[in-house]
């Protein structure tokens, strides 16, 4: 599916931000922040909500789709928004950040061991990567198809069954895995509809749609693995 095409179906701007990256974020000092792959920027935007990325912090943001970059572009005009593909960061200097983070990308992107390779250039030494992604069981299943595979997403290249081949790539550029994760994936049942009627990115400033929201249904066999991974000094 092109990618914009692809960019039609909205990110909904609903506060979730993965708590083991809160809690990453929290315990370490950094200015500078890159988002790789950010979508509309729902993460960026909880994230600046939460006061997490506030005025002092340097933010950068990614995404393969202009229509996505657009749309990031208007929650905060001092971030600095690149159309770029994950492999191929060509707008950010080596060593120049400290936090990178980049969540549900490297299935999409053609090349994950040169977008690894590009994670670990644009870290500064002693920086973090917080990165996350589908692992999917041998027993995971979900209705959309790409490629001849049944996958979570029609533009999943690929969806990783074990450890093996990100593991690799990190440590050939040198990361460290620091700790990792995995949580059953759980999608909130009125996204559905939601995306049907064709609301806008804020339709969860509605108290009500964000209780409604608690309702997910789990997606049997498929994981958030999330990792994160330190640039020794
Ligand atoms: C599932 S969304 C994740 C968005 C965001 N990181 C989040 O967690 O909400 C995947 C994103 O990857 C972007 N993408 C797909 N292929 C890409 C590539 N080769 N380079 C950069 N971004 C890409 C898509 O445009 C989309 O915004």
């Amino acid at each position: 599916m092109d990618i914009e095409t692809y960019a039609q179906s909205i990110h909904f701007y609903a506060d979730d931000v993965p708590p083991f990256l809160i809690r990453t974020l929290g315990t370490r000092q950094w200015t500078s922040f890159f988002d790789v792959g950010c979508g509309d920027g729902s993460l960026l935007n909880a994230l600046k909500i939460r006061k997490i990325l506030n005025s002092d912090k340097k933010v950068f943001a990614a995404d393969l789709s202009q229509t996505r970059i657009e749309r990031v572009k208007a929650i905060d005009s001092s971030y600095q928004c690149f159309v770029s593909p994950a492999d191929d960061l060509k707008a950010i200097e080596t060593g120049s950040i400290d936090f990178v983070v980049s969540t549900q990308v490297i299935e999409h992107v053609p090349d994950d061991e040169k977008m690894a390779a590009e994670l670990a250039r644009v870290l500064k030494p002693g920086g973090t990567l917080f990165l996350s992604t589908v692992y999917k069981k041998w027993y995971g299943w979900y209705f959309y198809r790409c490629n001849g595979k049944w996958t979570l997403d029609p533009t999943h290249l690929r969806e990783y069954a074990d450890e093996t081949r990100l593991y690799e790539f990190m440590k050939k550029n040198g990361l460290q895995l620091e700790s990792q994760e995995k949580h059953l994936f759980k999608f909130p049942a009125v996204d559905f509809v939601l995306k049907r009627i064709g609301v806008g990115t804020d339709v969860y400033k509605h108290r009500l749609l964000r209780r409604v929201r608690k309702l997910q249904v789990p997606i049997v066999g498929y994981y958030d693995w999330q990792m994160v991974w330190k640039k020794p000094r």
